[in-house]
C-alpha cells in the first residue's frame, strides 16, 4: 500500500502562525505536527509516502524528511498550487498511487491509541473499495458524520449536518484502492469549489464498497487546525509523553520497530539530535532494542 499526507490547505484559523509556513510544520509540542500523520502510515506498514503541499512550503518538508532514505522510506514530494479540495490529493498524487491501493491522511490529525496499528494494517489488508474510520465524538455537526444501521454497517455519510444521526466523525484517515483516482476525475466541485472527500466516500458506498472501521474509546483523535485545538494536543502529547516515558509519533523509534531501519541507523539519527530531549530519547529506543520483549512488542503494535 501506498501512502498520502495531504499538508497544503490555507490554514486560515491559524493565521498569522500559517502566514510564515506550512501549519503541518508548526510545533505540536516537541516535533512538527506531519509526524504524528506520518507515524500513522509507517504502523500501517507503509514506507512509500507522497507528500503533497503549498508549493512554497515543499523545500520545507524535504529538508525535514529528504527523500526519505534516513527512515528506510521513500518520501516524494508534489506540490498542489491552490487547495482545491481534499479529494484533489487524488489528482495531484495520481502518479504516485499508480493504481494501487492507498491510505490518505490528513496532514494536521493526530491519532493514538491502543490497537490502532493493527486495525490499521487489518484494515488494509481486506480493503474492497475503501476504508473510513468511524470515531464517537461529542461534537459531530463540525465534520463529515457515519450514519449507521443496527448492525453497525454504514449506510450514509453526511457532512457537517446540523442534526447529526450519529455521534460517530470520520477522522482524516482512508484507505482506498487503486481506482480513486477515476472517482476523483468524475467528481465536480462543491459550493465551495472544492473536490469533496465526502463525494468519494459516497461513491463507494454506492457501489456497496465502502467499509467503516469503528475506532474504540481507546483512542484518540486530535486535529490541530485552531490555536485552541493545537494547544490541546500539544498538552495531550505532553501529558501522555510525561506520564509514559514513551513518545508519541516519533518516527525513528517507528521506522526501527517497523523494520525500515536498523537499530545502529536509529541510534545515529538521535546523536544527531543528541541535544534535545528527543535526540536522546530516539537513542536510548536504539540502545534498548533488543530488551524490548516480544509481548511489549506486540502490544505496541509493532508487529
Ligand atoms: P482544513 O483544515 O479543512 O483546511 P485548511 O488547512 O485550508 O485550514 P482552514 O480551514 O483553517 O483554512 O484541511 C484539512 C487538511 O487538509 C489540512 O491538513 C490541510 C489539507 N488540505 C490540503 O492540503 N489541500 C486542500 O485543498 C484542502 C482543502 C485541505
Amino acid at each position: 500500500m501506498r501512502g498520502i499526507v495531504l499538508a497544503g490547505g490555507n490554514g486560515t484559523r491559524l493565521q498569522p502562525l500559517s502566514f510564515v509556513g506550512s501549519k503541518q510544520l508548526a510545533p505540536c509540542y516537541d516535533k512538527p505536527i506531519i509526524y504524528y500523520p506520518l507515524s500513522m502510515l509507517m504502523l500501517a506498514g507503509i514506507s512509500e509516502v507522497l507528500i503533497i503541499s503549498r508549493p512554497d512550503d515543499l523545500p520545507q518538508f524535504r529538508r525535514l524528511f529528504g527523500d526519505g532514505s534516513d527512515l528506510g522510506m521513500s518520501i516524494a514530494y508534489t506540490a498542489q498550487d491552490e487547495p482545491r479540495g481534499i479529494a484533489d490529493a487524488f489528482l495531484v498524487g495520481a502518479d504516485h498511487i499508480r493504481g494501487e491501493d492507498n491510505a490518505l491522511i490528513l496532514g494536521d490529525n493526530l491519532f493514538h491509541g491502543a490497537n490502532l496499528p493493527s486495525l490499521l494494517r487489518r484494515s488494509a489488508a481486506k480493503l474492497n473499495g475503501c476504508v473510513l474510520f468511524g470515531h464517537h465524538v461529542a461534537d459531530p455537526e463540525r465534520f463529515g458524520v457515519a450514519e449507521v444501521d443496527d448492525e453497525g454497517r454504514l449506510v450514509a455519510i453526511e457532512e457537517k449536518p446540523d442534526r447529526p444521526r450519529s455521534n460517530l466523525a470520520i477522522p482524516g484517515l482512508y484507505f482506498f484502492d487503486g481506482g480513486v483516482v477515476d472517482v476523483a476525475k468524475r467528481l465536480t466541485p462543491s459550493a465551495r469549489g472544492e473536490l469533496e472527500i465526502t463525494d468519494v466516500l459516497r461513491a463507494y458506498l454506492a457501489e456497496g464498497r465502502a467499509d467503516l472501521a469503528w475506532l474504540g474509546r481507546g483512542v484518540t483523535w486530535l486535529d490541530t487546525g485552531t490555536h485552541e485545538s493545537l494547544l490541546e494536543a500539544a498538552l495531550f502529547v505532553r501529558d501522555v509523553q510525561r506520564r509514559q516515558g514513551t513518545r508519541i509519533g516519533c518516527v525513528e523509534e517507528i521506522a526501527m520497530h517497523m523494520g525500515f531501519i536498523t537499530p545502529d541507523d536509529c541510534y545515529r539519527l538521535g546523536e544527531r539530535m543528541a541535544s534535545s530531549p528527543y535526540g536522546r530519547y530516539v537513542m536510548d529506543c536504539a540502545r534498548s532494542y533488543e530488551k524490548v520483549p516480544a509481548s511489549a512488542r506486540a502490544a505496541a503494535g509493532w508487529t
